[in-house]
């Protein structure tokens, strides 16, 4: 097969090129799942000039004059107050517009101040409402983005990152060295185990469990730069749902009964998604679904939300001036009976 890459005509400047395989196998896909809404969430796709990055803010080395030049520069809280839990200690800026903050270099001696993510991602880590002196499994960590944004909400009793690619452990290694002070580096738990084994170590050990799935992730498979490789996924992509259900399984038993569990992808794909939740749903009496909608009402002027059908599952689709997404979040609970 003859794989072409497109150039996309308005990103020439920044050097990123549609990888054509991919969008073509999306637009069939995706076009028969979100109907319309598909069209806009293509052209965001497509053009890196208009993601937005939003500026999380290091409460372990907080940067006080950098939070007044983005109040200067237009940016505002994200969902300050607004939630029924949202721990004052997590501050996360965006703004409206493209702009991007440039990424802090790593000095030897200093913790990093800021970290730059989609704020979409915060929505799975908020769901998880993490208390101080929970015990919390982050299934799938590297490069540790999430497991930084728990880290803001809550000190945990015990944290457990766990990685089972062994370069991208290492990247894991270094968010947290990079931001988080060594007395409590010192107590997370980094492994490096296949998550489909975790439950069986560690049975019913944790109060809440963050599964951020190997998915599609549709914007960096869009810009596959190695056409072969690219296609090579595409072929493989049926097979992600039976590893996320694997790891939900594991996930599952790794919970205490009562602890709650939080699934996410980033990618559209409902067969990853709302497909991957019902089935889990439909094997386990113990496991009920926990609403998650009220966080999508409060926070509706910065996300669009496709629908899922789910009350458990949102889908956060990029929109414009609303670059967030794609990420599917879904909440569940492991009940006392069985
Ligand atoms: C979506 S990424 C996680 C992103 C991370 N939570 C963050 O916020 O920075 C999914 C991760 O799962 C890892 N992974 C893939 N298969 C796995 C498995 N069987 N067990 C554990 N992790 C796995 C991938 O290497 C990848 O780093």
């Amino acid at each position: 097969m003859v794989l072409t890459l497109l150039k996309a005509k308005p990103e020439t400047k920044l050097g990123k090129q549609i990888c054509k395989v991919v969008l073509d196998h999306f637009e069939k896909q995706y076009s028969k799942e979100l109907g319309d809404a598909w069209n806009t969430v293509r052209d965001i796709l497509t053009s890196p000039s208009c993601w937005q990055y939003a500026v999380l803010l290091n409460r372990f080395n907080y940067p006080f004059e950098l939070e007044k030049d983005l109040h200067l520069k237009g940016y505002h809280s994200l969902f300050q107050g607004s939630l029924p839990y949202y721990p004052k200690s997590m501050k996360c800026y965006l703004s409206r517009t493209p702009h991007r903050m440039p990424s802090e270099r790593h000095q030897i001696g200093n913790l990093k101040k800021y970290y730059l993510l989609n704020a979409a991602s915060l929505l799975p880590v908020l769901a998880l409402e993490l208390r101080d002196g929970e015990k919390v499994l982050d299934l799938c960590a590297a490069p540790g983005g999430k497991s930084l944004a728990l880290l803001q909400c809550a000190y945990p009793g015990y944290l457990h990152c766990n990685e089972y690619n062994s370069l991208r452990l290492r990247w894991l290694r270094q968010t947290l060295e990079s931001f988080i002070p060594q007395p409590l580096v010192n107590v997370i738990k980094v492994s490096e185990l296949d998550g489909r084994e975790m439950g069986d170590a560690q049975p019913e050990t944790f109060d809440k469990v963050l599964v951020d799935a190997p998915c599609s992730n549709d914007r960096s498979w869009l810009f596959s730069s190695d056409s072969q490789k690219a296609a090579c996924r595409i072929s493989q992509r049926r097979n992600l749902p039976l590893l996320q259900i694997e790891l939900l399984r594991s996930a599952i038993k790794a919970l205490r009964p009562g602890g709650l569990l939080v699934y996410s992808t980033c990618t559209l794909s409902k067969a990853e998604n709302q497909d991957v939740i019902s089935e889990v749903l439909n094997s386990y009496r113990d496991v009920v679904p926990v609403d998650i909608k009220e966080m999508a009402r409060t926070c509706s002027q910065d996300f669009t939300f496709a629908p899922t059908g789910q009350e458990c599952g949102l889908l956060v689709i990029p929109d414009k001036g609303k670059a967030w997404g794609p990420m599917y979040v879904a909440k569940l609970k492991k009940s006392w009976t069985t």
